[in-house]
């Protein structure tokens, strides 16, 4: 971000910092949050304490969005959602009950995973482990190298999947693979934690929550971390909640009480104006409506670009080797370059992106598809080369 920042070629070119941007590579405010911002504020008669579980409505409205209005879990009783600072203090939440309930548990997180996984997860004391989930050389995801490894977790394990948009790959799990993952939780007694950052940022709302809705039917057990930060833009606001899924109500009841605890001996309780503002959303459908449209806007905008660079790819090189950027979701692909090819994009190109080569679609415009494209060309031009020559 530093180097972007005083880098001061006009043409550079930011795919690093994971935020959506618009046409004029602003991350906006919504139009939806603006207006129920102003209602808040206008209705808004006192910053006295919310307490550790932030706002009931605000809970309620996120597990009927996640898991819809006539999941089994809500049906019996068996869900709790906690309002918590972020995607992040879902996360970070979760972990501590974790391992407060089983402290011996390793949580498997995908290979590759977004880099805050380890610090969030890791950092409260649990054992991480690594499951193969992506092929550098085809662009899909691993998945029978992943089904075998975790077929071999003993029960009681935690296995953290990206619900949406995998971050940093954008390679998802096809329905017929999710099923297949779902079975195998259940058979191996292994509880699902799902991470969903990115809800309406593949397909819609309510087709993004599938899997995840899925999943939890199958399980006795699973905990679901949301973020807002994404599909709202509410991202300095800290709004985000963790759901937690139990055999019976009783138990629902017990593991609220925990999370309760986690929450106050951490933060105490989780900022209230992100989550008003999204609660307001939620409940009135006229806001509703606008926040659906906008989010389709961000998601298309994304998908055209995605479209947009595959294409100027596969003109400047004359084959299709880049095809995977348009099939895979979300805001993030990794171009797949080694990381000299990383520092020679930045150097020669001005163009950004992780050192993994991670890049955020979000970040191109059309007026500079065809630059980063003809830069990507070049630079993985000159690795072929590069590798040709090694090898010969
Ligand atoms: C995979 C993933 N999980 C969770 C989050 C949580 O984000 P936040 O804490 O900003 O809501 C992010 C944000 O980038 C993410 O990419």
């Amino acid at each position: 971000m530093a180097k972007y920042r005083s880098d001061p070629v006009e043409h550079k070119v930011d795919l690093g910092v994971g935020v959506y941007r618009d046409l004029s590579s602003n991350t906006p405010i919504l139009a939806c949050v603006r207006q129920a911002e102003r209602e808040v504020l206008a209705g808004q008669t006192t910053k006295s304490y919310i307490g550790a579980a932030g706002r009931e409505e605000f809970n309620s409205a996120v597990e009927e969005l996640v898991l819809g209005a006539e999941h089994c879990a809500r049906r019996d009783r068996r869900a709790r959602t906690l309002q918590t600072p972020g995607g992040c203090g879902a996360l970070r939440v979760g972990a501590e009950l974790i391992k407060a309930a089983a402290a011996g548990a390793q949580v498997h997180v995908s290979d590759p995973t977004w880099g805050n996984h380890a610090p969030l997860l890791g950092g409260c004391g649990l054992k991480l482990a690594r499951y193969p989930y992506y092929d550098g050389a085809t662009h899909e995801v691993r998945f029978e190298a992943m089904l075998e490894r975790l077929q071999a977790a003993p029960a009681g394990d935690v296995v953290l999947i990206h619900a949406c948009c995998h971050n940093p790959t954008g390679a998802d799990l096809k329905p017929a693979q999710w099923q297949a993952v779902a079975q195998l939780l259940a058979r191996r007694r292994l509880v699902p934690f799902l991470d969903l950052a990115y809800q309406g940022f593949a397909s819609s709302l309510d087709e993004d929550a599938v899997a995840v809705r899925m999943v939890v039917e199958q399980v006795p057990e699973a905990l679901i971390a949301v973020s807002f930060s994404k599909n709202l833009g509410l991202y300095r606001e800290r709004v985000g909640a963790l759901i937690i899924v139990s055999e019976n109500a009783a138990r629902a009841d017990a593991v609220e009480s925990h999370m309760l605890q986690i929450a106050r001996s951490i933060y105490s309780m989780p900022p209230d104006h992100g989550a008003a503002i999204a609660a307001r959303i939620f409940a009135d459908a006229q806001l509703k409506r606008g926040w659906i449209l906008e989010l389709d806007s961000m998601r298309t905008r994304i998908q055209e670009m995605r479209d947009l660079l595959a294409q100027k790819l596969q003109e400047v090189r004359g084959d299709d080797a880049f095809g995977f950027i348009r099939r895979q979701h979300g805001m993030f692909s990794l171009l797949g370059v080694p990381r000299e090819a990383v520092d020679r994009l930045r150097e020669k190109h001005h163009i950004y992106m992780l050192p993994d080569s991670r890049m955020n679609l979000a970040g191109i415009l059309p007026q500079n598809v065809s630059y980063v494209a003809e830069a990507f060309a070049a630079e993985t031009r000159v690795e072929q080369l590069g590798g040709a020559a090694r090898g010969s």
